[in-house]
């Protein structure tokens, strides 16, 4: 890997934990609240938070969302992570495997299959890639580096725009990812990086033949500011802060994809941090909920502090669960249980 690439992969674990780079505006979930049950008539040991994701069973809703790979420090984290998933039943993701396709020396940095034998693994290229001499064959190549049981195909237009010489050609990339997801030996899921996924942009991707949508929408780790933060000259400073709020709250995004498509499998992220939030994601539509920045934290310090926060978040999501009666998962999306606050 080139020292500049290994540079910039350092710099966004470092800015991630080191600065605030949150987004300003919320993704939206706090506008929702759950109706409390007084006599929930459940017994809190018969809660079962088991579910399926793309035909593989999970012990929990949850996913690690795509972070990392190509250094030392981020082979750390992804075993750590990865560690963890596998004692839970948890997803996971990795970072932007294009520096494994390019440089195979970086290969071993996200390869965390022998750790994590079971879980639902996710490989990840940047879409955009499929303009700049990608195609069906190295995203084989990411899936199989990694063994993974899906692609996903990070989007990501505005992170590009604040990086130096990013690549801004998204001309024809639909027609590729439907090139993409039909070559492929398994599901590709389209993903964005922060900024939201409209239904709009869902209907043409559902089209295009991806099998699952990661909204990974407004309201936590803005790309936006993380790239500002390393932008190398005042101008791309500037327009990352400008921007830096820029996107469709996770919640928005997810209501409205569900709404159009409730059979869609669908992915909330952008924002939560915590069960509680997994929960509300989960009776807005989601079958699963990513954080990132919670994780990357947790892993940055050890392996029990990630084991810490994956407790948490499980007795966050129980307790909404035996608060609204909810034996399992799917008794979150009764009919008026989750409402919106009128302000
Ligand atoms: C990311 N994210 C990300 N996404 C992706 O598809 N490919 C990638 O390589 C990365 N890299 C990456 C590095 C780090 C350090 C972080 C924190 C995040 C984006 C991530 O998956 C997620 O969409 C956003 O961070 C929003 O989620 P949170 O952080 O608000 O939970």
């Amino acid at each position: 890997m080139s020292d500049s690439t290994k540079q910039r992969k350092a710099d966004h674990i470092k800015i991630c934990l080191e600065e605030d780079v949150q987004f300003r505006a919320s993704s939206g979930l706090e506008k929702y609240r759950f109706t409390h049950s007084c006599l929930p008539e459940i017994d809190y040991a018969d809660l079962d938070i088991q579910t399926a994701f793309l035909g593989k069973s999970l012990g929990a809703p949850l996913l690690i969302s795509s972070m990392t790979g190509g250094t030392a420090q981020a082979q750390q984290i992804n075993q750590r992570l990865a560690t963890v998933a596998q004692a839970y039943g948890l997803a996971m993701g990795v970072g932007s495997q294009r520096v494994a396709i390019e440089q195979a020396n970086t290969a071993p940095t996200f390869q965390v299959r022998s750790i994590a034998p079971d879980i639902l693994l996710f490989a990840n290229l940047g879409a955009v890639q499929l303009n700049y001499g990608y195609g069906a064959e190295q995203c084989q190549k990411a899936v199989d580096l990694l063994q993974a049981d899906a692609l996903i195909l990070h989007i990501n237009p505005l992170q590009e725009c604040i990086q130096p010489q990013g690549d801004l050609n998204f001309s024809g990339l639909l027609a590729k990812i439907a090139v993409v997801c039909e070559k492929l030996n398994v599901p590709v899921i389209a993903k964005e990086v922060g900024n939201g996924i409209s239904a709009a942009m869902a209907k043409q991707l559902i089209n295009a033949g991806v099998q699952a949508i990661d909204v990974a929408g407004a309201g936590g780790t803005s790309w936006s500011l993380v790239e500002s933060q390393r932008a190398p000259n005042d101008l791309l400073k500037q327009l990352g802060r400008t921007f830096g709020d820029w996107g469709i709250p996770t919640a928005e995004c997810l209501v409205d994809i569900h709404h159009t498509y409730p059979q869609m499998p669908l992915i909330a992220s952008g924002g939560l941090r915590n069960g509680l939030d997994v929960a509300k994601s989960i009776g807005l539509g989601a079958s699963l909920a990513g954080m990132a920045l919670p994780f990357l934290q947790a892993a940055d310090i050890s392996e029990a502090a990630v084991i810490d926060r994956v407790e948490l978040i499980l007795a966050e999501l129980k307790t909404a669960m035996f608060c609204t009666g909810s034996r399992q998962l799917s008794d979150l999306r009764q009919v008026g249980l989750l409402v919106k606050s009128p302000t």
